[in-house]
């Protein structure tokens, strides 16, 4: 009866655990939208977009690199096959790849880049710093990683976040979630 009972605590604990990193990760500080927009990106033509000019729609942000063997050219062309299927619709929904490396992501080789893409998709990049503090905003991990010939890949989180006008989150996309999910949460969003 006792085991039974330290077994019983012992499972609310790891419930309050979860709940409160749960909370935590749902409400980073330093915003009321939820997210902090202490970050000041370029786009590619060299005009500065910080966190705050993100806002005004609704909008998914998605953290990539140009080199990228696999993971962001796939999503890069889901996210074009959902604006797509929006039609006219996609034109109140804005998409930003934002760079996780920035030393190699020059404003050229972005904007060549997204251009392969549906054209609402913009690339933004910045200094490492600053990368930094918006990876840190969006809670978005992102490591170098050395290859043998001496060049470097970059693990990265691959999903898509799901933004309100407000800067608040709504959800994100897993990759490649399930097509009709993912647009159905699209939709959503723009709703919302
Ligand atoms: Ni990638």
């Amino acid at each position: 009866m006792k085991q039974f009972r330290i077994l019983l605590w012992g499972l609310v604990a790891i419930s309050v655990a979860g709940l409160a990193w749960f909370t935590l990760n749902q409400t980073a500080p330093g915003s009321s939208g939820g997210f902090s927009t202490d970050f000041d990106l370029v786009d590619t033509k060299g005009n500065p977009v910080d966190g705050e000019a993100l806002r005004g729609r609704p909008h998914l942000i998605f953290f990539g690199f140009t080199h990228c063997p696999e993971v962001c050219p796939t999503t890069l062309f889901e996210v074009t096959g959902w604006y797509d299927e929006l039609g006219k619709d996609g034109d109140l929904l804005d998409a930003y790849f934002i760079s996780v490396d920035p030393e190699r992501d020059t404003a050229e080789l972005l904007e060549n880049y997204v251009a392969n893409f549906d054209p609402r998709i913009k690339a933004l990049s910045g200094s490492v710093e600053e990368i930094e503090k918006a990876t840190k905003a969006y809670h978005v991990f992102y490591k170098k990683v050395p290859l043998d010939d001496g060049d470097y890949t970059v693990d990265h989180t691959a999903s898509v976040f799901l933004m309100k006008a407000d800067g608040s989150f709504k959800g994100t996309i897993s990759y490649q979630e399930n097509p009709e999910i993912a647009l159905e949460k699209v939709r959503n969003l723009l709703k919302s």
